[in-house]
């Protein structure tokens, strides 16, 4: 069991140096911290608003000199007060928590959609200067929602492919993504595929990289509270999301079948319907 040492855990108050509009429900706020410059891929900060909320959100970018970001949908209250920050503004930030994703191997497929692409571009932006070779498909409702699609066909290292699928075809293929990395994996060998977005699109692709036996790690959403292990706010099968995850392999994700695109825990810890 790894153990945060308490200077990550501490609340720091970060300064907004920039905020970018990135689609009509989108924004990412970029700060600087030095622990979030340290952070893996795949791992989250707790931001508290004050007066508001304390809501776990993925770094989007990730910069070794502490420039950093996050990129927020907009979903309830805190997401909403979040959207209401400008330049100069400030926000309170834990982090980074949890298991991010791991790398290392050559032909990389991902599959992102929503606010799921926000960690996803975090890892591609870490992986093409390992010389990974990349395979990004995008997923959204409209060509609107086509988050970071820009950013990721001009990343200047290594070599990004970058496919688009919009369910109603106002950019790319005219459909789900999944339906994207379907044809694909027919049709070429991965060594591991890397997934964030709608937990039921990440069933889909879990699925898919069991029927392909191709190593997957996916990152998953719940409820969060502490981050730390120790509310349970955030558990699904064994596990706990905030600490053995977000990122779980498909071992882990075989593990938790019974409830992966099925199930969460509401705020009361009832479940519910994903
Ligand atoms: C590890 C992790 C990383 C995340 N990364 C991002 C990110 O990069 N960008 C982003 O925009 N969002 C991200 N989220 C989701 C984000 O935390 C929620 O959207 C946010 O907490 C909603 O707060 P709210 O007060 O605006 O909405 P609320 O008023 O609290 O809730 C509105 C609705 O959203 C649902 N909801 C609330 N929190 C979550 C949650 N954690 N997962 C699923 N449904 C939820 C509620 O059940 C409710 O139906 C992440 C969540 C986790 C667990
Ligand atoms: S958020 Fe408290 S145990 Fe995960």
């Amino acid at each position: 069991m790894s153990v945060y040492p308490i200077a990550v855990n501490s609340l720091r108050i970060v300064n907004i140096l920039e905020v970018v509009r990135e689609s009509p429900t989108v924004k990412t706020f970029i700060f600087r911290d030095r622990l979030c410059g340290s952070a893996a891929p795949g791992q989250f900060v707790m931001v508290w608003i004050p007066g508001v909320d304390e809501v776990p959100m993925s770094l989007s970018g990730i910069g070794s000199d502490g420039v950093c970001s996050i990129s927020v949908g907009l979903v309830g209250e805190a997401t909403r007060a979040i959207h209401k920050l400008e330049k100069g503004d400030c926000f309170g930030v834990r982090g980074p928590f949890g298991r991010g994703f791991s790398f290392g191997r050559r032909k990389v497929m991902i599959v992102g959609g929503g606010t799921g692409l926000a960690p996803l571009s975090a890892l591609t932006d870490k992986i093409v200067k390992i010389d990974a070779d990349v395979t990004f498909l995008f997923g959204a409702k409209t060509r609107d929602e086509l988050l970071f699609y820009n950013r990721m066909g001009r990343v200047p290292l290594g070599e990004v492919r970058v496919v688009a699928a919009t369910e109603d075809g106002s950019y790319g293929f005219q459909g789900l993504v999944t339906d994207v990395a379907e044809e694909m994996l027919g049709k070429e060998r991965f060594d591991v595929v890397y997934a964030c977005g709608p937990e039921l699109m990440m069933y889909k692709v879990f699925l898919l990289a069991e029927r392909h036996r191709i190593p997957i790690e996916v990152s998953l959403e719940r409820l969060m509270r502490c981050a730390i292990g120790l509310c349970g706010s955030c558990v699904i099968g064994k596990y706990r999301v905030c600490k053995d995850g977000p990122v779980f392999s498909g071992e882990q994700l075989r593990e938790v079948k019974d409830e992966l695109g099925r199930f969460k825990r509401d705020f009361d810890g009832s479940k519910i319907s994903v």
